[in-house]
């Protein structure tokens, strides 16, 4: 039995991180999403409660939601997960999530498996997407619809 963790911000899932969990189930049988605190991303559009609803209700049934605001190996290794599961959509994405991924695996020895972004996907990020909804511009396709539909909420469309 193989265990994945996908973790990251999620302000919102996006529909790379959508077809990324996909790949991971493809690839380990048991799959976690987790909703993990970046302290480096201090103001968050959605709160992590939103964030986790809304993860559920795109997501396979079959794969689990949670949220965690600690060391993230702290969780990976109470869970016997097996490997941190990553999408890459650019040598950028590569320079930030490198060290990451070695210090994750310093402190516990826990591998990160990284998969290359869909190609039709590599420019959307939670980040941008928030910014074009913010001006009223269009994400559909970019986000899952419930996430399109919570983001022209957030911003009184
Ligand atoms: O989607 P993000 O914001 O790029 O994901 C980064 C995240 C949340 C996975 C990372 O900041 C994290 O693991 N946070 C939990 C705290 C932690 O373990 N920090 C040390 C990481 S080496």
């Amino acid at each position: 039995m193989t265990k994945a963790i996908c973790p990251g911000s999620f302000d919102p899932v996006t529909c790379g991180h959508l077809d990324i969990f996909r790949r991971a189930q493809a690839l380990f049988d048991d799959v976690t999403v987790l909703v993990t605190g970046n302290p480096d991303k201090n103001t968050g559009l959605f709160s992590v409660q939103e964030r986790v609803e809304l993860i559920r209700e795109v997501v396979d049934p079959s794969v689990k939601v949670d949220y965690w605001s600690g060391l993230l190996v702290d969780y990976t290794t109470a869970h016997g997960a097996d490997a941190l599961v990553k999408g890459l959509r650019s040598s950028l994405d590569y320079e930030y999530e490198l060290p990451m991924a070695q210090m994750n695996r310093h402190l516990s020895g826990i591998d990160t498996v990284f998969l290359l972004t869909n190609e039709k996907l590599g420019y959307v990020s939670s980040s941008l997407c928030k910014q074009v909804a913010s001006f009223g511009g269009d994400v559909s396709g970019l986000l899952p619809d419930p996430v399109v539909a919570a983001i022209k909420e957030k911003f009184g469309e």
